[in-house]
């Protein structure tokens, strides 16, 4: 069987007809009812109802039908991604969450471009969601996330914990205190969660941990950025869970409270191309290794702070 084979089943299957699927295909009739011909006859099961009005897939043709689409994604995937790694060295492209750009995303990317001046590096910003897609069709190299997704062509790796902590209005009864406190203590309170689109997305750990303690909070209002959320703590709006590393804004507005569940926490996770080992990106992990070396030298170094709050990775 060939390639061609899946093709031309598909085409026919879609368009229920061998004249279209011919017109699509641009090809003439005969050598495509041939081909089918030849399929049925290795696969030695009939695949269509030939003489059903449109033409119909039989049972074993559904199944098949739905293997080859399959298939041929997998073959344009396979083909885009392999486009990408031979462009590897001129464009190298990193999608990111938001949030990301709090923790060490500005410095791996100043770091890479004095390393590797001769590679035009890219930012956009992606949801996890979108990361993976876009890893499949080339669209980015590498991916910083924050929800674990599972899918047979990409590498993951949980690069670090984040802990999170509960951003809360400065005249709030919770900004009483600067001690660490308990989700439940939260629950009480409106909850801004965020993004809102595409799901799942770090909105929906937010909730779930607090699912895992048995409490709904009290409502929930779902806004599409970290930004707009704070800003929305900041007029009074409600609670927020954020990553310790946005602590540093809206400080004069917002107080941040650390949380008591070792489960309030956020990975960082950085997605590529199963078996991408090209040398940019084997460059990005070694300056991620160096920045949390660096980090762990700089916090061992640095005076006791009154600061309550965890501060910043590893
Ligand atoms: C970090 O903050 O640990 C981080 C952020 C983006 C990419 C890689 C690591």
């Amino acid at each position: 069987m060939d390639f061609r084979h899946l093709k031309y089943f598909v085409a026919v299957a879609e368009e229920s007809s061998f004249t279209r699927a011919a017109e699509r295909l641009h090809i003439s009739q005969p050598p495509l009812s041939r081909q089918i011909q030849q399929l049925e006859d290795e696969i030695g099961m009939k695949l269509l109802e030939r003489d059903a009005r449109p033409l119909r897939l039989t049972e074993a043709g559904r199944f098949f039908y739905a293997r080859a689409v399959r298939l041929l994604e997998q073959v344009q995937e396979t083909v885009s991604m392999t486009r990408r790694i031979a462009q590897m060295d001129r464009r190298l492209v990193i999608g990111f969450v938001p949030s990301t750009m709090y923790g060490a995303l500005p410095r791996i990317a100043r770091m890479f471009r004095a390393a590797r001046p001769q590679t035009e590096l890219v930012l956009v910003e992606k949801s996890s969601v979108e990361q993976i897609e876009a890893l499949k069709t080339g669209r980015i190299d590498v991916g910083f996330g924050r929800i674990r997704l599972d899918d047979s062509s990409v590498r993951r790796e949980v690069l670090r914990e984040e802990p999170l902590v509960l951003a809360i209005p400065c005249e709030h009864p919770l900004a009483n205190s600067t001690a660490p406190l308990s989700l439940l203590d939260a629950a009480p309170y409106p909850l801004l969660i965020y993004p809102r689109s595409p799901r799942p997305s770090y909105a929906d750990h937010v909730l779930s941990m607090f699912r895992d303690k048995g409490v709904e909070p009290m409502a929930v209002h779902e806004v599409q950025e970290m930004q707009t959320a704070l800003g929305l703590v900041a007029s009074g709006m409600g609670l927020c869970v954020v990553p310790v590393s946005a602590q540093r804004l809206r400080r004069e507005e917002v107080m941040y409270r650390a949380l008591l569940e070792p489960s309030a926490v956020s990975p960082i996770i950085m997605s590529t191309r199963l078996h991408d080992q090209s040398s940019d990106i084997v460059l990005i992990r070694a300056l991620i290794d160096d920045i949390y070396r660096a980090q762990a030298a700089e916090k061992l170094l640095a005076p006791p702070s009154d600061t309550p709050l965890p501060m910043d990775p590893p």
